[in-house]
């Protein structure tokens, strides 16, 4: 077993967020992470889009922001990822947390930060990986959907699993409906899994992520639920 996520110092890990587009994790991230208590430090977001609206939300929250473009690399994902990597180390970053980054890496890069790199997808993976979970989610007519915090492996969309939340599907469901709900539960497990991560609290065994000590979990959810007549 693998202890994830350590940084060898004795200070807070420091973050780096990175994104595309709206934020609304990076904003949940940043706003866990102001507690004194939190346990890692949101040093650093990183965009691949200049006109990422999340940019100027973390900047007006007084985190540094960087924007490395994406589009004039192309296909070539290692030149990308080759001044990904120098801004990443320029900044003393030891985790990563992916909020809505839309750009596939390379395995190299994928196995560099291996137990060090987050991401969260809307949907209770490995159901639903790839665009438009919700609307899968609702195509096949699961009862209860969510969203899942996992370490980053090659694979799009799958990767040991942190934290998962569960919302309930409900038939006049569109997939905007749902994805409002399941955003809420992403705002609070990704701060939850970073929490974890960050202070040593996971553990890689193989394909799967371990807790070291209790776990909390509120119950269970049946969704309909059942009405005795
Ligand atoms: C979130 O719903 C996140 O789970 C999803 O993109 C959205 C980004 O929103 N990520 C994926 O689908 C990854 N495959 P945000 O920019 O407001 O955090």
């Amino acid at each position: 077993m693998v202890k994830a996520g350590s940084h060898g110092g004795g200070a807070k890990p420091r973050v780096a967020i990175l994104i595309s587009g709206r934020g609304s994790n990076m904003l949940a991230l940043i706003k866990a992470a102001d507690a004194d208590s939190f346990p890692a430090e949101i040093a650093l977001v990183i965009s691949n889009r200049a006109d990422a609206p999340g940019l100027a939300l973390a900047a007006e929250e007084g985190v540094e922001t960087v924007t490395i473009e994406s589009k004039p690399f192309g296909k070539d994902r290692a030149a990308f990822e080759a001044v990904l990597h120098s801004t990443l180390d320029t900044h003393r970053i030891d985790l990563i947390c992916l909020g809505g980054f839309m750009r596939l890496f390379t395995a190299e890069f994928v196995q560099r930060w291996y137990g060090k790199m987050l991401n969260i997808h809307p949907s209770l993976l490995p159901s639903f990986p790839g665009l438009d979970p919700q609307a899968q989610a609702l195509k096949a007519g699961v009862k209860v959907s969510g969203a899942t915090v996992h370490f980053v492996t090659p694979e799009t969309d799958a990767g040991p699993i942190v934290m998962q939340g569960v919302v309930e599907v409900r038939d006049a469901d569109t997939p905007e409906t749902l994805s409002a709900r399941i955003l809420a539960i992403e705002h609070q497990i990704y701060p939850g899994a970073l929490r974890l991560l960050a202070s040593g609290k996971l553990r890689l065994d193989g394909a799967t992520c371990r807790l070291s000590g209790d776990t909390d979990a509120a119950g269970t959810l049946i969704s309909p639920r059942p009405t005795g007549r």
